[in-house]
């Protein structure tokens, strides 16, 4: 798929407040840092359409932009960042799961996880969640420039085997590097696919 536009539309904390248009969407959420917001501006091939930062817990709200004018790309605050207050996390939580659980044009969820790390779990909880709300979800291993070739796969086989204990099959996986630009056209074919094209 050829990204022609990619437009901010709206942010908010507010689920009643996003986009009512029944346009599909496709939402990326992780742990704070793991990379999100630079996928995103990857994948669009857009310098700063979202706002990156090294420091965690830069997107704190739930940001649409719409894109080639027929589907809507969310970027979620990440998950997990531990300096973030006890109150605003229950926030979070709160926003995160009305999100989940009102937007019936979510067609899948990414969630992303930083491929350099073992299995860490709040990112299968979070999957478990997702399965047990009938959410469909694919995983984006991101920052593969960070690794060799050879820790990529073993790191992908420790996920399998975690995985393999909850779900019948390895969920769809992608393995992306937004700084080297990998893994974009088969993130953005699979988009194209689900969006019946
Ligand atoms: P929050 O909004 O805080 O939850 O973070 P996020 O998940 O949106 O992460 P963001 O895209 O802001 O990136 C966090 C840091 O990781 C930044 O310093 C990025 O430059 C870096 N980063 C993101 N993707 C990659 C990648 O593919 N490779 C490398 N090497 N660094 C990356
Ligand atoms: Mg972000």
């Amino acid at each position: 798929m050829k990204i022609k536009s990619a437009e901010f539309v709206v942010s908010n904390s507010d689920v009643a407040k996003c986009p009512k248009s029944r346009l599909p969407e496709y939402a990326f959420i992780g742990r704070s840092n793991v990379g999100k917001s630079s996928l995103i501006n990857m994948l669009t091939s857009r310098k700063s359409l979202a706002k990156t930062s090294g420091k965690p817990g830069k997107t704190q709200l739930i940001n649409h932009f719409l894109i080639n004018k027929n589907w809507h790309l969310v970027d979620l605050p990440g998950y997990g960042y531990a300096r973030v207050s006890k109150s605003s996390k229950k926030v979070f939580q709160k926003f995160i799961t009305q999100y989940f659980g009102l937007r019936e044009q979510l067609v899948t969820a990414f969630v992303l996880v930083d491929i350099r790390h073992t299995p860490q779990p709040i990112d299968l909880e979070f999957m478990q969640w997702l399965g047990e709300n009938g959410i469909p979800f694919s995983i984006i291993f991101t920052k593969a420039d960070k690794l060799k070739p050879n820790a990529i796969t073993k790191h992908i086989e420790d996920y399998k085997t975690i995985l393999l204990e909850t779900w019948e099959d390895m969920p769809n996986h992608f393995i992306t590097s937004s700084s080297k630009s990998i893994g974009k056209d088969d993130v953005l074919e699979y988009i194209d696919e689900l969006n019946g094209n």
